[in-house]
């Protein structure tokens, strides 16, 4: 009993710590998982689900998705993200179906980087205090 006690206390002393370490993101900043429970997906209305949010430097954007196809393009450049030319805007792809992008501050643009998807609507913006 007592050593089940302790354990749990060491535990949590070694939680503390590395808390700390990692300045412990929960504190830092809150994580949104894109589209809630659509995901990343064409079924998802990201305008909607953007709507009431502010992102601030810190948060961590969710990208969750099965379909290779949907992979994630980080855009900077607002003109080549209308015209959807990811090809030459991504400055960043994610490819792992459950990815986590921590926001900085700025505007920021994201859309699955194989085509149609963004042609037909699939697209993120995102202002980031
Ligand atoms: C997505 O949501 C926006 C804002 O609520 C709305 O204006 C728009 O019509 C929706 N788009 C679709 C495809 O449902």
């Amino acid at each position: 009993m007592a050593s089940g006690t302790k354990k749990v206390f060491v535990i949590g002393i070694g939680l503390f710590f590395s808390c700390l370490l990692l300045q412990c993101e929960e504190v830092d900043g809150r994580e949104y998982i894109v589209g809630d429970d659509k995901r990343w997906s064409p079924d998802a209305n990201l305008t909607q689900w953007t709507e009431g949010k502010k992102f601030k430097a810190g948060d961590v954007l969710v990208f969750k998705y099965k379909d290779p196809d949907l992979i994630v393009a980080a855009v900077l450049d607002n003109y080549l993200f209308e015209k959807c030319n990811l090809y030459l805007g991504a400055m960043n792809l994610y490819t792992s179906g459950n990815d986590h992008v921590v926001l900085k501050k700025g505007t920021i643009y994201f859309a699955p980087y194989q085509s149609p998807y963004c042609e037909n609507g699939m697209k993120l913006t995102v202002h980031v205090e």
